[in-house]
């Protein structure tokens, strides 16, 4: 693949990852790619660099544009090994006049290099380095993604590089938003803000009221992972405005695992209650959806309904996986209820809901169990259960991070 111009002396030269499923918890089916971006001025500057395994990638689409040797600047965005894991490869080719970064990316980089000796240079919040023709100014996103994290905005260029921000994990031959599938790069967008981004939503917020306030013109946003934006720049962060203040919609899920299929009719039933009172219902079996589509869906649904039957005095496996994974992500704002079947303890129902409520959601009910199998009056208090997180919905407003 060729490097690509993205604007006047500006190339992506990073790498597409077409193999990679799982990042860190998060299932990613369609790959992703690890964008770097190089900056052809009196001084060159890389902007990032890729995952290790790349770096001949890397180089190789520089060599098209610059011997690699003659770069003068280094810019790290962000530490993560996604973006640096091939920087002491290049670090040695290179031999930087500087690595511009935060100070906490200048501490990152000696925790994960043990490289004491590179020619660091810290830049502060709102900085400008000169090019030449162009100008760097340095934004602090210190915890989006890590306490590293900065952007790069090129001001002549109105282009925002924004590292992991504004991202979608999805590996493609094109480049630029508005030459791929519209929804769904919204939805690897979303699925990204999700599993990614919601626990920071009120730095998120900060960051988007700074960028108004600093009167920043962007027409075009280059984050490291995905496509770039230059055609729906408003679009994205309308998005991610939405998805901070967790807005949500009149959806609810019903997530659930089953041993011999009671718990299973117990959330078609609460599902059936739901759908009754006008909700758009998801009816998830952690047996079939991997706990990243679930949070995907949780990002706007108003509620969630977890089931699960007892086992050994407990939750099935993958609902406490759901649980670890949810807990971490810190959703707010959201209406929650439990159900199971039980043999004899009955322990899971009482289980979700202390967990649903540590994590502050709005309980709708006390919780449902019924032991071993469902009978049809069993069912029906099922499908009551979802009128009554259907009533629940209604009369909450939404809430807004502040
Ligand atoms: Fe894409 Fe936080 O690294």
């Amino acid at each position: 693949m060729q490097p690509v111009e993205i604007k006047k002396n500006i190339f992506w030269v990073g790498a597409v990852d077409w193999d990679i499923r799982e990042f860190h918890g998060y299932s990613i089916p369609s790959g992703t790619t690890y964008n770097a971006f190089l900056i052809r001025d009196e001084k060159i500057a890389l902007a990032d660099t890729v995952k290790a395994c790349y770096s001949q990638e890397l180089l190789g689409r520089i060599k098209q544009l610059v011997d690699p040797e003659k770069i003068d600047y280094l810019i790290v965005n962000h530490v993560e090994m996604d973006h640096s894991g091939a920087l002491p490869e290049i670090v040695d080719i290179v031999k930087p006049e500087k690595i511009l970064c935060s100070a906490n990316g200048k501490k990152a980089m000696i925790a994960h290099f043990h490289r004491e000796d590179w020619p660091y240079e810290v830049v502060a919040n709102g900085q400008e380095i000169s090019l030449g023709e162009k100008t760097v100014r340095f934004i602090e996103t210190k915890m989006l993604h890590w306490p590293d994290s900065m952007f790069s905005y090129i001001v002549e260029d109105k282009l925002l590089i924004s590292q992991d921000a504004f991202g979608q994990h999805w590996a493609t031959s094109e480049r630029f938003d508005d030459q791929v599938d519209q929804s769904k790069l919204m939805y690897e967008a979303a699925k990204y803000y999700a599993n990614i981004l919601m626990l920071y939503s009120p730095l998120v917020r900060k960051l988007l009221e700074n960028i108004k306030a600093m009167g920043l013109e962007v027409d075009m946003i280059a984050p490291d992972h995905g496509l770039i934006w230059r055609s729906n720049v408003g679009g994205i962060i309308e998005a991610w405005d939405r998805w901070s203040k967790g807005i949500t919609t009149n959806k609810a899920l019903v997530v659930y695992d089953t041993m011999w299929h009671s718990t299973e009719a117990m959330a078609h039933a609460v599902a059936d209650g739901l759908s009754a009172e006008g909700v758009c219902v998801k009816v998830m079996s952690l047996q079939s959806s991997h706990r990243s589509d679930v949070v995907t869906e949780l990002l706007d649904a108003k509620a969630m309904v977890l089931g699960s039957p007892t086992l050994n005095n407990g939750i099935l496996p993958q609902m406490a996986d759901l649980l670890c994974y949810v807990k971490g992500l810190r959703p707010t704002g959201k209406i929650g209820a439990a159900f199971g079947s039980y043999g004899w303890g009955g322990e899971s129902i009482k289980l979700l809901t202390v967990a649903l409520e540590e994590m502050k959601f709005q309980m709708a009910d006390s919780g449902l169990r019924v032991n071993y199998v469902p009978t049809a009056d069993d069912l029906a208090a099922c499908t009551e259960l979802g009128r009554k997180v259907a009533a629940a919905m209604n009369s909450a407003s939404d809430q807004v991070n502040s």
